[in-house]
């Protein structure tokens, strides 16, 4: 995973270097480091924990690199070699300075050659091997290109790197094979390039997503980008992002994942206005794009993917399948890459990634394509793997997601396949009334209405701060919700799992019974959604047989179910007094619900709530 950052130009490098990792960390936080050219030398400064560690190493000799304007950093997530300083990144070999992001597949195998001619690395990572490669090629004579090229030519697996060298000062070069690496010009002269867009748009927001198996020279002079197998130089298309700075911004909120909840009803603005068009009478209405086609010639889907976008995909199923009467399986991609699927004619595999980078994911993609199967992807960033790669793409509008724990992207996932239910619905004259212009309405209406909760004087906002700030002495946390609520239960316990480390399942209320409710006893916290819908009473019959046996019970429901609210020990409305909302809608309104609820559990515990241990953002291993 990891984040990789580089510049050559003529501003003080440092600085830009720092702020690009910083910008990175959600892609890998447990080491970090940065090479700079001082004169002729290249000087590293590396450490393990977060990048402050190196920023104090920086401190020590203030203005020490105030003339360098060439530099590469690296901000880790450990997959070859435990994450001390030693393994840090940059690695230096001789004169060959790297960083890399991936997997070096052969990396046995180039070791015990390595060490038998002699080398000796000094890290356990795979990536330092790759020092030595290039160092014996321009040992031969080679330039660093040519020496990066045929050293990369070698590797196995999905990597990255940016390489630098003593003997060639003022010269970046990188190559993309597997995880991104996006570029920009500096228009005062000079490249900046980094894992993602991010760290680019302070000097150019006009920037180039580099393809599988580029190569790329950067100097103060300008860019040049090569297909690393035949040499010869290819030409990119130039993105222009609309991302402006202070979407990269906390602003006023203490972190990012609160600030990206509160989003939530501009993210479904920004979708619905992406998404649609709206200057159509008839409701769900998509602009023109090629994954319309793909949807209409659809007989059934597979929705792959991972995490929180995985739980997404299971309420896409149940409004597809409900309102469009359209099959729809649900896959976990690391598990569907390694089975052997029956793939009828007419199925369009669809890929959802917020990132569009998690490697399972995009392996399942490439291997339907291989198969000639149709593919989609969802994704939110633009120039992703996925996005490229898959037939077509739908994208939230979602901007900028810095907080690893996904919300405001869940959000825009979900409206995108309630549009997608609602497209199909109208396209193969369902006959019901889920896709009619009423139901239209309300999702027109959904942003108002979320932001109207999520006032903080709301009477679910204070709820949920009374509610997680008031469960002490618990031992964990069941989510429990059937229908559209089972999908957000499940949304509820990871959350809760990955930014305030409590334990907390999610389940389908009815099938507590067959297992889970063993574990039930008074301390143990049973998290109930159940909103009105058509299956809020069955529901409420599970949150019975818990409370019966001494759970504590947080019922989640409409404003005015009294009839629950008496059940419950604590009682969090969802969406603001006298609001009817479409059934099929509700689950957006809990997904702010579960998201507010793990979000004040973390601050209660203290953890790092936007870069919670042991996870990254975009998860490009295995
Ligand atoms: C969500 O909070 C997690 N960080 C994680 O489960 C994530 O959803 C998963 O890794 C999939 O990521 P993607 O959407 O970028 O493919
Ligand atoms: N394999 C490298 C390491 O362990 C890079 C890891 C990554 O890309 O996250 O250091």
């Amino acid at each position: 995973m990891c984040g990789i950052v580089g510049y050559v130009g003529k501003r003080p490098v440092v600085d830009i270097l720092i702020r690009g990792l910083r910008a990175l960390e959600y892609r890998g936080y447990d080491s970090a480091g940065i090479a700079i050219f001082k004169d002729r030398k290249i000087e590293i400064r590396k450490s393990e924990g977060r990048l402050e560690n190196v920023e104090k190493l920086l401190r020590e000799k203030i203005n020490f690199f105030s003339d360098s304007t060439c530099g590469i950093g690296h901000t880790r997530w450990a997959t070859h070699g435990k994450p001390t300083s030693q393994n840090a990144h940059p690695h230096k070999t001789g004169h060959i300075v790297l960083v890399h992001n991936g997997i070096i597949e052969n990396y046995i195998e180039i070791k015990r050659e390595l060490m038998s001619r002699g080398h000796l690395p000094l890290s356990e990572t795979d990536s330092e091997l790759f020092g030595f490669l290039v160092l014996e090629e321009m040992e031969k004579g080679f330039n660093l290109v040519d020496s990066v090229r045929k050293s990369f030519l070698q590797l196995k697996g999905q990597s990255s790197v940016v390489v630098i060298s003593e003997r060639e000062p003022g010269v970046i070069v990188g190559v993309r094979n597997g995880s991104p690496l996006v570029v920009a010009l500096d228009p005062e002269g000079g490249v900046i390039l980094a894992s993602d867009a991010q760290p680019l748009i302070p000097y150019n927001s006009e920037v180039i997503f580099l393809e599988h198996g580029d190569l790329i020279i950067g100097t103060a002079e300008g860019l040049k980008i090569f297909d690393l197998e035949t040499g010869s130089a290819v030409v990119r298309p130039v993105v222009r992002l609309d991302w402006t700075l202070e979407k990269l911004d906390k602003g006023r909120f203490p972190h990012y994942m609160l600030k990206e909840i509160f989003e939530q009803p501009e993210v479904l603005v920004e979708t619905l206005n992406g998404i649609l068009d709206r200057t159509q009478s008839q409701p769900y209405a998509f602009s023109e794009q090629p994954g319309v086609k793909i949807l209409d010639q659809a007989i059934e889907f597979i929705f792959v993917a991972c995490g929180t976008s995985w739980h997404a995909a299971l309420l896409g199923k149940y409004w597809i399948e409900r309102r469009a009467q359209v099959s729809v399986s649900v896959e976990l991609a690391s598990e569907f890459r390694y089975c052997q699927p029956v793939l009828r004619p007419g199925v369009v595999v669809v890929g959802i990634s917020q990132s569009g980078e998690t490697a399972d994911t995009l392996a399942v993609l490439r291997e339907m394509r291989r198969k000639g199967i149709s593919t989609l992807g969802i994704s939110n960033v633009r120039g992703s793997s996925i996005s490229r790669e898959a037939d077509a793409v739908f994208y939230t509008f979602a901007g900028p997601e810095i907080g690893v724990a996904a919300t405001k992207t869940f959000t825009a996932q979900m409206l995108v396949l309630y549009l997608i239910s609602g497209y199909l619905s109208n396209q193969r004259k369902v006959k019901n009334l889920d896709a009619s212009s009423e139901t239209f309405a309300g999702v027109i209406k959904l942003p108002q209405l979320l932001s109207e909760s999520l006032q903080p004087n709301s009477k679910m906002m204070k709820q949920i701060y009374n509610t997680a700030m008031s469960l002490t002495k618990v031992r964990g946390f069941f989510f429990i919700g059937r229908g559209y609520s089972f999908p957000m239960a499940l949304e509820g316990a990871l959350k809760l799992k990955e930014i305030a480390y409590e334990y907390a399942e999610g389940y389908a209320a009815g099938e507590l019974k067959h297992g889970p409710i063993a574990m039930i006893d008074k301390g143990m916290v049973v998290i109930v959604l159940a909103p009105r819908d058509s299956w809020r009473d069955k529901t409420v019959s599970n949150l019975e047989e818990v409370k019966a046996r001494g759970a504590i019970i947080v019922g989640v429901g409409d404003s005015d179910d009294e009839d629950l609210k008496m059940l419950c020990d604590y009682w969090i409305p969802i969406a603001a007094e006298n609001r009817s909302i479409d059934s099929d809608l509700l689950p957006f309104f809990l997904a702010p619900v579960v998201q507010l609820l793990s979000y004040y559990r973390a601050v209660l515990k203290g953890t790092d709530v936007d870069k919670p241990r042991n996870l990254a953002k975009s998860v490009t291993v295995e």
